[in-house]
């Protein structure tokens, strides 16, 4: 029997995707749709802003949208709310007993909240037997910082990273449908992402950090510099990376180190699950937002224009999908390994 799950936040461009993963998923069966006020009692394919893709089955798409009520039928909650009210109503639901796979950033830093990427630090999880609710909070991190701890994970292991520049260039549906009007977007950078240059500092030295023996983590010292940019790109995140390493490095190791990544052999068959997480592009002009986002679905990153650099070691770009492996793509994944591992 499937597993039965609710999205939070199910009408807003994350819960959307999670609706579009979720609708036919071989373990999980979607059970309740949740938003606010606004969409409380439409069917979903009327409480959406835009269209509702064909391919979403009928069940789903006349689903009657509830609020976040306390008692839902699902199990696992898989929440894409507005950071300013996720904390509260994750937490409610964490203390009655769910299990939520949260996007939102309000308890991504706790001490005993996991921020998972699962390719990257499965191991992490055990920091949920630090939470005293008979429900868990788990976490998966901001979308640029996903692509970024994901991309160098594999190198930091063999050659440790000191130091990183990070220049970002975002996508617009990063910023959520009420976020960026198309006046501000069109024909325009705007070089500025409230509150996202922390998230990635912070959160970067917590996946890469080290889980002690009380559950908790030690974080990294990286030393971290980000600049974000909003740019007119529908999706897909950009992002120009400057490495430098503690130790000796090869450009040729780099590049086999990246292509051999492969997520540990008993996760491999999971739905949301791909044999390879990163791909390197031998060119200098890839990899592109327009060609290479939806690779695997989503779910795999590219790197390209792998160079010299004279300050640092090395620079590279790297783009990730930001709705699907930077949000609801990564949490179900989080789910789907939670599943395997717990029930
Ligand atoms: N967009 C991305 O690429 C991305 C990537 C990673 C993480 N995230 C994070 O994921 C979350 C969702 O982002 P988004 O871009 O999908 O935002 P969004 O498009 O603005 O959607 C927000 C959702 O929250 C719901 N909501 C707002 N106030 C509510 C309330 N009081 N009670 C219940 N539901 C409420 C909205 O419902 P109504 O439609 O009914 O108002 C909508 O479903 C945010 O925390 C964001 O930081 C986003």
């Amino acid at each position: 029997m499937k597993k039965k799950v609710a999205i939070l936040g199910a009408t807003g461009i994350v819960g959307y995707n999670f609706v579009k993963i979720l609708d036919k998923h071989p373990f999980f069966e979607i059970s309740e749709l949740c938003a606010s006020k606004r969409s409380k009692g439409k069917k979903y394919k009327d409480a959406l802003k835009g269209e509702i893709d064909t391919n979403i089955s009928y069940k789903t798409r006349n689903m009657i949208v509830k609020e976040c009520t306390p008692n839902l039928d699902a199990q696992y909650l898989f929440s894409a709310l507005s950071p300013d009210i996720a904390g509260k109503i994750e937490k409610d639901y964490a203390e009655k007993g769910y299990i939520v796979f949260s996007n939102a950033k309000s308890h991504r830093m706790k001490k005993n909240v996991p921020l998972i990427i699962p390719e990257v630090n499965w191991n992490h999880i055990s920091m949920i037997d630090n939470q005293k609710t008979k429900g868990k909070i788990i976490t998966n991190p901001n979308c640029s910082t996903i692509g970024l701890a994901l991309g160098i994970h594999p190198i930091d292991k063999y050659f440790e990273i000191e130091r990183i520049t990070v220049v970002t260039l975002q996508a617009v549906s990063g910023a959520g449908y009420s976020g960026v009007s198309h006046l501000q977007i069109n024909d325009n950078v705007i070089p500025h992402i409230e509150g996202e240059e922390n998230k990635i500092i912070n959160e970067t030295n917590k996946i890469l950090g080290n889980l002690n023996f009380n559950n908790e983590i030690n974080k990294r010292k990286i030393k971290i510099d980000v600049h974000c940019n909003r740019v007119p790109v529908s999706n897909g995140h950009s992002e120009s990376v400057f490495v430098k390493f503690k130790s000796n490095y090869s450009f040729s190791k780099i590049k086999k180190i990246w292509n051999n990544f492969k997520p540990e052999k008993r996760y491999l068959d999971l739905p949301s699950g791909i044999k390879q997480p990163i791909i390197y592009f031998d060119k200098n002009n890839y990899p592109q937002p327009k060609l290479h986002r939806n690779l695997a679905g989503g779910m795999c990153i590219s790197i390209g224009n792998l160079k010299k650099s004279v300050n640092f070691h090395c620079q590279f770009v790297l783009l990730v999908h930001n709705t699907v492996r930077g949000a609801a793509g990564s949490s179900v994944l989080n789910a789907e390994y939670y599943y395997r591992d717990f029930g």
